[in-house]
């Protein structure tokens, strides 16, 4: 639907809570996080089929179908940043959140569908560590941490 300044996007209604929040009240192990990741990989892929990249990835932007745990499914919202690249386009728009947030848009070069992958891949070490990586109180030491830090996983 659209009108003279506005496009309105028809939506399901999701009646669950943000993955963020969904985590705070469910126990999660590694086949949980399994089945939910794979869900949004497969929502991801799905995309980037079409070349639409999200550039938003997150937590906060994975709703819930439901607030029963053992029903609710993960579905990905919010595109208020997405972009449909042509073929072999790059861009060098700003990201979304800088914690989710790729090292190659940091350090100011190109980025495509690959950006999205990186996000996933924080999402995944949220979801089994409850932490989020690289972020520090200072935002340039984030930064900094995002282009150099290696993650230690023991
Ligand atoms: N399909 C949906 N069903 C139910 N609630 C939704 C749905 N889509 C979005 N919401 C709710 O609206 C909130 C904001 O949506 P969205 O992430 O698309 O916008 P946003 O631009 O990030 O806004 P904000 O900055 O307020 O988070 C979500 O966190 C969620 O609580
Ligand atoms: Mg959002």
């Amino acid at each position: 639907m659209e009108d003279d300044k506005n496009f309105f996007i028809v939506l399901e209604y999701l009646d669950g809570r943000d993955l963020f929040e969904f985590m705070n009240r469910n126990f999660m192990n590694e086949a949980k996080a399994k089945k939910i990741l794979y869900s949004i990989l497969r929502a991801v892929k799905y995309l980037h089929n079409f070349g639409i990249v999200h550039r938003d990835i997150k937590l906060e932007n994975i709703m819930m179908t439901s607030k029963d745990g053992h029903q609710a499914l993960p579905k990905l919202i919010d595109f208020g940043l997405s972009k449909i690249f042509m073929v072999d386009e790059k861009s060098n728009d700003k990201f979304g959140t800088i914690a989710y947030c790729p090292p190659e848009i940091l350090l100011g070069k190109d980025h495509w569908s690959t950006a999205d992958v990186w996000s996933l891949g924080i999402c995944l070490h949220v979801i089994l560590t409850n932490r989020v990586p690289f972020v520090s109180l200072d935002k340039k030491q984030t930064v900094k941490n995002i282009i150099e830090q290696k993650l230690n996983f023991n």
